[in-house]
This record gives structure tokens, C-alpha cells and sequence, in this order.
């Protein structure tokens, strides 16, 4: 079973755009990545300037050098999408090897699979299979989950997510067109098809986003928050004009403007929750959400690894981890949060 502190990391999908931000963040919290994907040429050519690194070239649809690739491991990290196409096999040969998976997919159909594929089998291997740990899914998770700590009561949330332009890597464009299901949100305490057409409205967001027009984007976070809180309704927005950039065929892919590689791109996600009569909020800022991604994966292989985690088989981040602290471990360096005070005019106004 994978419980040493110190067991590599594969990293599948190494040489991809988040992937390399993964291996980077490994190396620098002390840990071994073992680097992993398909194409072998691509993974050879990151052991420039890092010769003590291993590859272990394995395809999705090569379950014996699958379980090559992992043998050994602590974890994987899985970061090649769309995880539609790779979710299953990696999560299956993890399991079998005994391997803790993560993924950092924003799909919710994929999340969707790997809970009805694997729950029973994981739960049964003990190991933890951990679903979309990353930006979209996992952070508005781990925020959900702490501001509605200390109740039990049912709530309802809405998630908003501002960033003032969106990149798109090639990978989200592959994945978005590979995914065509109608997103869900939750209502009435059920995950439901999201209105035709989208809602829209004005978000308020309590940073130097200001007020911004957003639409209603649901990502893989309502597949999670619907898992394991008492929710009635998870509602989520993503600004406008960043839908509008990832649309265009226009908009170039991220480039790199700090010493860490991470693009100028601001982020904002807002959580704000309805518990009864009680208001709560809390909102985190940061930069890059590719590269952000990485220290919230990275964070969560080492917590499986170092025994913090609170169960095993498929689970959301909130439900796995002290989500509190788990969020203090990655502030102020990577993330900002604070809580509150919650407007009377923080609501989106739908159109
Ligand atoms: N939830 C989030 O917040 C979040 C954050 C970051 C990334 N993501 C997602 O992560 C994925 C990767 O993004 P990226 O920015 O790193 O894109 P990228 O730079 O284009 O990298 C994609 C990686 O996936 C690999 N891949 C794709 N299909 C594969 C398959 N069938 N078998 C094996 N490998 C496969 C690619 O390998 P080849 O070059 O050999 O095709 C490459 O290594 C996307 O789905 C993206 O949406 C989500």
C-alpha cells in the first residue's frame, strides 16, 4: 500500500502544459516525480538539465506498461486531457497497483465515470481516487467545504470564478470540444441539466474585479460539492469576457511572465453560501490557473501520502481533506483568502 511519505510521484501527461508545472511543484516540495505519458520523444526531452529524472513511457490503452509506469509509485497525478479519454484506464491501473490517483480534470462527465467505475474497487484497495484537484472542482470545493464548516444545516452556494483573461492552453481546447454534455448544476438538492440559455447576470466581487457581467458555467465542482454536503442548490458563474476568450479560436495559449513560468492571468473565486438566515462568504485570489493547479495537486498527493487524509475509495477534496487547512497550507503563497463581509447586492441579477 502506498504509505511512505517519501514514494515517487508519477506525474501522466509529464510534458503537457500543467504537467510540467506539476513536476516542477514536486521537485520543489522534496518529492520524486516519475515522469509518464504517451509520447516517448516528449518525455526524453524533459530530462535536459534533469538527467537523475526516470520516464516511463506508457500508453492509456497499454495496461501492462500502465502498471509498469506505476509500479513503485506512492501516486499518480494524472494531468493528460480530456480525462474523459484517460480518467478510467490511469484511475483502474492505479488501483491495482495500489497507487493513490489524482486527476485535474474540469469535466463533469469525467468525474462522473470515475465515481460509478471506481468507488467500490478503490474503497476496497484502499487507496484514494481524487477527481478534478485543481482549479475548477477542487478549490471551489475545499472553499465550499470550509465556509460551511461548523453546520450541518442544508445550504445553497453559488461559485463565482473571475479571471481577467483566459488563455486557453491546447489541451482545454481538445477538451472542450471532446466533451459535449450538457452541463449540471444543482437544484432542489439534485444535479440538474443548467437552463437553456445559460443564466447571466452581474457579480460583485469583493477584490479589483469589481463588478463584472458573468454567465453561468458550471465545472466539475457541483459533480463534487453534490457528493458529500447538504446542498439545495449549487449555482456557478464564470465571467463573461473569459468565456468569450476561450471561445475565440483568436486567443493565443498562456506564455510565461514570471521566474516560476506562470502567465499574468489574475483569478478570482468568490464562495458564497446561504445557510438559513446566515450569509457566509469567502474568496480566494492568485495568478495562473494552469499553474495554480499544481501546488493544489501537489498538496493533495502529499497529504495521501503523509497519512492526513480522512478515508480512502473515490472522494472530493472537502470530504478527504481539512479543507481549512488545507487552504491555510497554500496561503498567502500561492492562494490570498478572506472572508466576508457579504453585500446585500452580491447576488447575480439574471437577465
Ligand atoms: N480543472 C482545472 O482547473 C484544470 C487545470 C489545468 C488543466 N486542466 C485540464 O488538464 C488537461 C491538460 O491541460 P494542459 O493545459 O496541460 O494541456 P496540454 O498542454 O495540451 O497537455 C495535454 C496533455 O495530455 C496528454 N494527452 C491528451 N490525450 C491523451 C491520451 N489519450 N493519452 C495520453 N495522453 C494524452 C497530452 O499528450 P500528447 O501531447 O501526447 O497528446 C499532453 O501531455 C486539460 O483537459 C485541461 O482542461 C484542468
Amino acid at each position: 500500500m502506498p504509505s511512505s511519505s517519501h514514494a515517487p510521484v508519477v506525474v501522466y501527461g509529464a510534458y503537457g502544459h500543467t504537467g510540467r508545472f506539476v513536476v516542477d511543484e514536486l521537485l520543489r516540495r522534496g518529492l520524486t516525480p516519475i515522469l509518464s505519458g504517451r509520447d516517448e520523444t516528449r518525455l526524453e526531452a524533459m530530462l535536459d538539465g534533469r538527467p537523475d529524472l526516470e520516464i516511463r513511457p506508457a500508453r492509456t490503452d497499454e495496461p501492462e506498461a500502465l502498471a509498469g509506469a506505476l509500479a513503485g509509485a506512492g501516486a499518480v497525478v494524472n494531468v493528460a486531457g480530456p480525462f474523459l479519454d484517460t480518467a478510467l484506464p490511469v484511475s483502474q491501473a492505479a488501483i491495482a497497483a495500489g497507487v493513490h490517483y489524482l486527476d485535474v480534470t474540469a469535466e463533469q462527465p469525467a468525474v462522473e465515470a470515475v465515481y460509478a467505475a471506481r468507488s467500490r474497487d478503490a474503497a476496497a484497495a484502499g487507496v484514494a481516487v481524487v477527481p478534478a484537484m485543481a482549479f475548477y472542482g477542487g478549490l471551489a470545493d475545499l472553499l465550499t467545504t470550509a465556509v460551511l464548516a461548523g453546520t450541518t444545516e442544508p445550504a445553497s452556494v453559488t461559485v463565482a470564478v473571475g479571471l481577467d483573461r483566459w488563455w486557453p492552453t491546447a489541451g482545454t481546447r481538445v477538451t472542450g470540444s471532446r466533451n459535449p454534455a450538457r452541463r449540471q448544476v444543482v437544484a432542489d438538492g439534485r444535479l440538474t441539466p443548467l437552463a437553456d440559455p445559460a443564466p447571466t447576470g452581474t457579480w460583485h466581487f469583493p477584490t479589483a474585479f469589481g463588478e463584472q457581467p458573468v454567465v453561468a458555467v458550471p465545472f466539475s465542482e457541483p459533480i463534487l460539492l453534490a457528493r458529500h454536503l447538504p446542498l439545495t442548490a449549487v449555482d456557478s458563474f464564470l465571467t463573461t469576457s473569459a468565456l468569450t476568450d476561450v471561445r475565440s479560436p483568436d486567443t493565443p495559449p498562456p506564455s510565461p511572465e514570471d521566474a516560476d513560468g506562470r502567465s499574468a492571468q489574475q483569478f478570482v473565486v468568490d464562495v458564497v453560501a446561504q445557510v438559513g438566515d446566515e450569509t457566509r462568504r469567502i474568496t480566494t485570489t492568485g495568478r495562473d490557473i494552469y499553474a495554480v493547479s499544481a501546488p493544489l495537486v501537489v498538496e493533495a498527493a502529499i497529504r495521501l501520502l503523509d497519512g492526513r487524509a480522512t478515508g480512502t475509495g473515490v472522494g472530493a477534496p472537502g470530504e478527504l481533506f481539512d479543507a481549512e487547512d488545507f487552504l491555510r497550507a497554500l496561503t498567502p503563497g500561492t492562494l490570498s483568502l478572506r472572508r466576508g463581509p457579504v453585500a446585500e447586492d452580491v447576488g447575480t441579477r439574471a437577465r
